[in-house]
């Protein structure tokens, strides 16, 4: 395993050659140094010892394969370190205990006091939080934008613009966002481009081609999939950022349990198979969505009617389980929330990307667009579409349909 002792594997990007498919199975696989065992175990380590003081100088100057301290990485973060840098063909990974964390030490440990960062108006609301509230704490200026602007982003950039913050779809209007057109004035004048490509995850998009600097997963979704772990990732090919952001995790404090890097994993070796089914059930149930009176519009890149379908065609290879959808101006937030509350197979709840169907509201605050203006006809729903019989899964949402029209008829 080549890795240095910050925890994080400066890795040539894996054998291009052999299929998405495969790596996803085999990268950072290496039975061979754990006597076979085809999964690395899990090293619970806060205390690395040395056999006298020369091991332990030749430990702090990090050398690869070799453990330092526990919350500077062990070699399970490594493997998963290895396999996500290779599955999005960067050079470098850093595993972070949430996506939250990947996208605030990027902006902490790369931004200096007097830097402008630009926001998209549709990135997960926390971000936009963090950006709007806090960072002028830091002496940063954060700045929104209309995530639909693309080459014309070229009318916000300051001579102090140091990094563009990108996520498409968007969280909760699933809006698409052409990321290439945003990456080109992005180049020419040396911003970052970083992007939360939870959505993607590491299979859907080819995240260096798109001439994104530093891709983001909150792994907590799709990557661990099974609704048992918080972990982020970050990647990018820049050895000097890199150098730079580790340690501004290791600084920061901001350190993976080896367990939740066990967890994630484990979880990636089998995202390939699971996304697909996402994909083919959450169709199913969008089209489905789309044919209800109730139902103003699905919001869903994958539906040839969704206005960034062909944005979604053009840079992603399949889509997920999650999507969005409007209820039409006469039903009230009221009536919808009766839906919510009638469901029994979708189980209500804030997360997404597990094995299980899951539904939320998304009326109020955060799904407005405060530059773009869009605001959406009638209350709002995220649906996220499990593993689930297809059949099964319409049938819940027609009986809360039913529900939710008979208690308006009765109020
Ligand atoms: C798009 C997106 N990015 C980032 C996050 C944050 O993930 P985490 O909880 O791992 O910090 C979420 C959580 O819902 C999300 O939906």
């Amino acid at each position: 395993m080549h890795s240095d002792a910050l925890g994080d594997i400066a890795m040539t990007v894996g054998d291009s050659k052999k299929h998405q498919d495969t790596r996803l199975i085999h990268g950072g696989s290496h039975p061979e140094e754990f006597d076979g065992a085809v999964n690395p175990p899990i090293y619970r380590v806060s205390t690395v010892v040395s056999s006298d003081v020369e091991e332990m100088r030749h430990r702090a100057k990090h050398p690869p394969g070799m453990m330092a301290y526990g919350r500077a990485g062990t070699p399970t973060h490594w493997a998963l370190q290895e396999a996500i840098a290779d599955l999005e063909g960067y050079k470098h990974c850093l595993a972070l205990p949430s996506g939250l964390s990947g996208i605030l030490i990027s902006i902490l440990g790369l931004c200096e006091s007097g830097d402008h960062v630009l926001v998209a108006d549709n990135v997960y609301g926390p971000i936009r939080l963090v950006c709007c509230d806090r960072l002028s704490n830091w002496g940063l200026e954060a700045e929104l934008f209309d995530a639909s602007l693309g080459e014309d982003i070229a009318d916000l950039i300051r001579p102090n613009t140091k990094m563009i913050i990108v996520e498409s779809p968007g969280s909760l209007t699933f809006d698409m966002t052409d990321i290439p057109a945003i990456s080109n004035v992005a180049k020419e004048k040396r911003i970052l481009v970083l992007a939360d490509n939870t959505w993607a995850t590491p299979l859907l998009i080819d995240a260096p081609a798109l001439g994104i600097d530093i891709s983001i997963h909150s792994g907590t979704k799709y990557i661990g999939g099974h609704s048992d772990v918080a972990i982020g990732t970050l990647c990018l090919n820049d050895d000097d950022l890199h150098h730079k952001l580790k340690w501004t995790a290791l600084l920061f404090g901001y350190g993976l349990s080896p367990d939740d890097a066990y967890l994630a994993l484990r979880g990636l070796r089998t995202l390939g198979v699971r996304l697909q089914r996402h994909e083919k059930n959450a169709l199913v149930v969008a089209k489905w969505l789309q044919e209800r009176s109730e139902v103003d519009r699905v919001m869903y890149p994958a539906l040839p009617e969704d206005p960034g379908h062909n944005i979604w065609k053009r840079d992603f290879s399949g889509a997920n389980g999650l999507f969005g959808f409007m209820f039409n101006a006469s039903v009230k937030q009221v009536a919808a929330d009766r839906f919510i509350d009638a469901l029994s197979l979708f189980l209500r709840g804030f997360s997404w990307g597990g094995y299980e169907s899951l539904a939320m509201s998304t009326s109020g605050e955060s799904i407005k667009r405060p530059i773009s203006g869009w605001e959406p006809t009638g209350p709002t729903m995220r649906l996220h579409v499990g593993l689930e019989n297809t059949a099964d899964l319409i049938a819940d949402l027609e009986q809360a349909l039913t529900s939710m029209a008979d208690a308006v008829a009765a109020e």
